[in-house]
């Protein structure tokens, strides 16, 4: 089973590598609504998720599958344009199989991007967090199973699965462009519903500030294969249980939309100081 998928990984990673000569050295998830990163990259290849073998394919339609391989911020990168959900019915290792093809293919940094709900009372919707620590409620993890020795150890350390000179770098960069940003902890559930007030009630107590439906997968396989980690969250939606308010999808799409320039900005400058 996990020669089988180690295979796979090294299958799709020689595909990629005949068609692009791109030796990336930062890699980059978008998250829902939070595309246009990509419009920044000097795009030297494409290549759409179907013609990778054993890439999963995207069944949001908000994302476009594809792998882009190009420059940005004078670095090598390579980015998703589409991610792959727990909800969606991947498992964890599909979910994750695209980040351990990046690590392959040369990357040391992953940088990641998501819509998220602010459960935190001080945070408004159209804020930016700069996530600094997460909590999984996936009721899955990704390294289930015969541990691949060759990309990490059988129990990774998760003190810093963010990295904290990213995080100053970030914070740098954000007060240097007067943008404003919270920081603060991500808690992943599975989705697809959102939640209820007693959920979000349960999730503020256990200590998260914001929550989504991605992220953590990606983060724990990168850190298991010894990638620093950067992360920001758009608050789309304001979660507090006392005063919810039914939630729309247009609209936490919309709003992830019009915050995305300042994100967009912020990871630019990140890319271009690491
Ligand atoms: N819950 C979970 N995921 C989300 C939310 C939320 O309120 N908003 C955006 N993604």
């Amino acid at each position: 089973m996990s020669m089988e998928y180690l295979s796979q990984i090294n299958e799709a990673l020689n595909y990629i590598q005949s068609k692009t000569k791109v030796k990336p050295e930062i890699g980059i998830i978008l998250g829902t609504g939070l595309g246009s990163l990509v419009n920044e990259i000097d795009v030297e290849q494409f290549i759409p998720y179907r013609e990778i073998p054993h890439f999963p394919i995207s069944t949001v339609e908000t994302h476009d599958g594809k792998l882009i391989l190009g420059q940005l911020g004078g670095k090598k990168v390579v980015a998703m344009q589409g991610r792959f959900h727990f909800y969606e019915g991947y498992s964890m290792k599909q979910i994750t199989f695209p980040v351990r093809v990046m690590k392959k293919l040369g990357i040391h940094t992953l940088l990641i991007s998501n819509a998220a709900g602010g459960m935190n009372p001080e945070f408004k919707r159209g804020d930016l967090m700069i996530i600094t620590d997460h909590i999984n409620l996936l009721g899955d993890n990704p390294l289930i199973g015969p541990n691949l020795d060759e990309f990490g150890p059988r129990f990774p350390d998760m003190s810093e699965p963010y990295s904290n000179k990213l995080i100053s770098l970030a914070e740098k960069v954000a007060s240097d462009n007067s943008i404003k940003t919270q920081k603060g902890v991500f808690v992943a559930v599975s989705g697809p519903n959102l939640e209820t007030k007693a959920e979000y009630r349960f999730l503020r107590n256990i200590g998260a500030d914001v929550v989504g439906m991605s992220t953590v997968p990606e983060n724990i396989v990168a850190v298991h294969c010894g990638l620093k980690v950067f992360g920001m969250s758009v608050i789309t939606d304001e979660c507090f249980p006392d005063t919810l308010q039914p939630v729309n999808v247009q609209e936490i799409i919309q709003t992830a939309k019009n915050t995305e320039p300042k994100l967009t900005l912020i990871m630019k400058n990140v890319i271009e100081n690491i």
